[in-house]
């Protein structure tokens, strides 16, 4: 990172210098003595060479060590970008600092724009703009990872992006003024003399003598590149021969893969989603896991993952590691602590619909019972790793039957049903939902039960109703939600649920509209807060017995 920000250091003082071309050609020239004074100082010099070998290094590093190259485009495309530069910028740098270096030709803007825009043909004028183009690009992925996890630096996206559009138009606007200068002025009498001496392009034995460096380096590079790739085909077959391992996520299922890859590379492999913020770059933490049985088994964590696990507090905590740092030896079972990030998906899902609208929707609240008892008991990181495992199960187990976890406050989740469903398959998946969630939470407690003083409960409520859709919230904290009474009256369902000891209450309305008979389920009348009329609800001490109930008035109609 550190070595990365130098050199973008160094590409933004290089741009807004070839900005200036559209000031003028003296303000081009002034700009780049000035460029000069700062990047030619020796110590300065020094950090800039370091970085570019340092950094050009890693970049053939990364090429060799990822084992997984099906991380989300924008990552091997700064990758194949960065590689690139190296091959599109060399004869530019040997032809301005090593000429410079070994023979002392003073080449500045008028000798390089007079290369670009008249002498050399002219695809070399478009290199030059497809290296700039590479490089900034490449800059900005590598700025936009590191910034996406600060939450200030997320609140200047916006601006950051037009700066990153605007200096490089600047820059390429400017170089391309100086060149239209140079082409004006370069059959003037005298101008010739003035920009072309010796001195400032050498002779044809430096010239020739610089090119076969720049071969030389061609090769080299290139040798790299090969270098590295055969490396990773000598340690994947080698890692073939050294078998396969077992990695199991939590109750949902068991992937075989080589030894060698990170879980979070294993994720990958087989399209699993993992949260990974940062790109696997040990920077976020939110690639986390908990593993499941005796983690002396594993590789001892590297000083790199030491310092984020401690940085969150669970360094001492040896179940608790990075899946993109962790290498398996052996079979391992573990769950992922943060849920995989669906909301973008959600959100566009939501985005389908007219916001704005009235329909009929059908609204499922599902709270976590006894979660303020177990947040005393338990290390606060173990609440939220249980609250979090909930949360996915009833997530999982809504989407299954077609609904949408909308919101989650605290412990508990809104889930809606019927965003493109009539109102009838709304009210079945909605109870299928109730169903599968209690199966879902029986499998989480038979996986996790030895962990816990006493099994997960949870209460539900679920109630259907005309609903207005639209983005509450404010500036970028808006969410897609469903207003209306009917959304009430589920929260208010799934409260009672506790004094009337069930796990479940839906409304009698949302079970005639789903087309259960009426005596398919147990009913009471109860008085809702807020309503004048009492209302008839159905009860439902164990809520798997939902899904029998909706298989039987399905033979029924069958
Ligand atoms: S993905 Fe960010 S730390 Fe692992």
């Amino acid at each position: 990172m550190f070595t990365g920000l130098v050199l973008f250091a160094y590409l933004l003082s290089h741009f807004l210098n070839h900005a200036l071309g559209n000031v003028s050609a003296e303000a081009l020239q002034a700009g780049v003595m000035w460029h000069m004074e700062i990047w030619q100082f020796l110590p300065v010099a020094i950090l800039f060479y370091g970085s570019v070998t340092v950094h050009a290094g890693l970049g053939l590093w990364a090429l060799f060590q990822r084992r997984q190259f099906r991380w989300r485009t924008i990552e091997p495309l700064q990758l194949v970008l960065g590689l690139s530069v190296p091959l599109l910028i060399y004869s530019h740098v040997i032809a301005l600092r090593l000429s410079n270096v070994m023979y002392g030709i003073d080449k500045l803007y008028p000798q390089v724009l007079y290369n670009y825009f008249v002498a050399a043909p002219s695809w070399r004028v478009w290199l030059m703009v497809l290296v700039m183009l590479v490089a900034w690009t490449h800059g900005c992925i590598g700025l936009y990872i590191w910034l996406r996890i600060k939450p200030l630096a997320r609140r200047a996206m916006p601006w950051l992006l037009a700066l990153a559009v605007l200096i490089p138009t600047l820059a390429l606007l400017g170089f391309y003024q100086g060149g239209r200068d140079v082409i004006r002025h370069a059959s003037a009498p005298g101008w010739q003399d003035d920009n072309m001496s010796v001195k400032q392009l050498g002779t044809i034995a430096q010239q020739s003598t610089l090119d076969r460096i720049g071969d030389a380096f061609v090769i080299g590079y290139l040798g790299l590149i090969g270098l590295a790739l055969i490396a990773r085909a000598a340690r994947g077959l080698n890692e073939r021969r050294g078998g396969m391992i077992r990695l199991t996520y939590g109750t949902d299922r068991t992937i075989r893969v080589p030894k060698g890859l990170t879980v979070l590379e294993a994720s990958l492999r087989h399209n699993i989603p993992h949260a990974s913020v940062c790109g696997g770059r040990a920077r976020c933490s939110t690639c986390r896991i908990r593993v499941i049985g005796d983690p002396s088994e594993l590789p001892a964590p590297s000083s790199r993952e030491a310092f984020v696990l401690d940085s969150i507090g669970a360094g001492d905590d040896p179940s608790i590691r990075l899946a993109c740092q962790l290498r398996p030896t052996h079979d391992l079972a573990f769950m992922p602590i943060f849920p995989p990030r669906n909301v973008a998906a959600a959100r566009q899902a939501a985005r389908a619909m007219k916001v704005g609208e009235e329909r009929y929707l059908v609204s499922m609240f599902v709270d976590l019972r006894g979660s303020t008892k177990m947040a005393e008991t338990r290390l606060p990181f173990d609440t939220v790793f249980i609250v979090n495992r909930f949360l996915a199960a009833v997530s999982r187990a809504v989407i299954a039957c077609g609904g949408q976890p909308n919101q989650f406050v605290g412990d508990g989740v809104l889930a809606l049903f019927g965003l493109a469903d009539t109102p009838r398959e709304a009210c079945r998946n909605a109870i299928r939902a109730a169903s599968a969630i209690a199966a879902a939470v029986e499998d989480l407690n038979s996986f996790i039960g030895h962990d816990l003083d006493e099994p997960i409960r949870f209460g539900i409520g679920v109630h259907g109703g005309e609903v207005i859709l639209g983005e509450i919230g404010y500036r970028d904290h808006m969410v897609f939600t469903a207003l209306g009474d009917s959304v009430n009256v589920a929260a208010r369902l799934q409260d009672m649920t506790k004094a009337l000891g069930c796990e479940t209450l839906l409304s009698d309305e949302l079970r005639a509209t789903a087309g259960l008979d009426a005596d398919a389920l147990p009913t009471q009348q109860v008085e809702i807060r807020g309503r004048v009329e009492p209302m008839l609800v159905c009860p439902i001490a164990q809520s798997r017995d939902l899904a029998a109930a909706l298989d039987r008035s399905e033979l029924m109609l069958a």
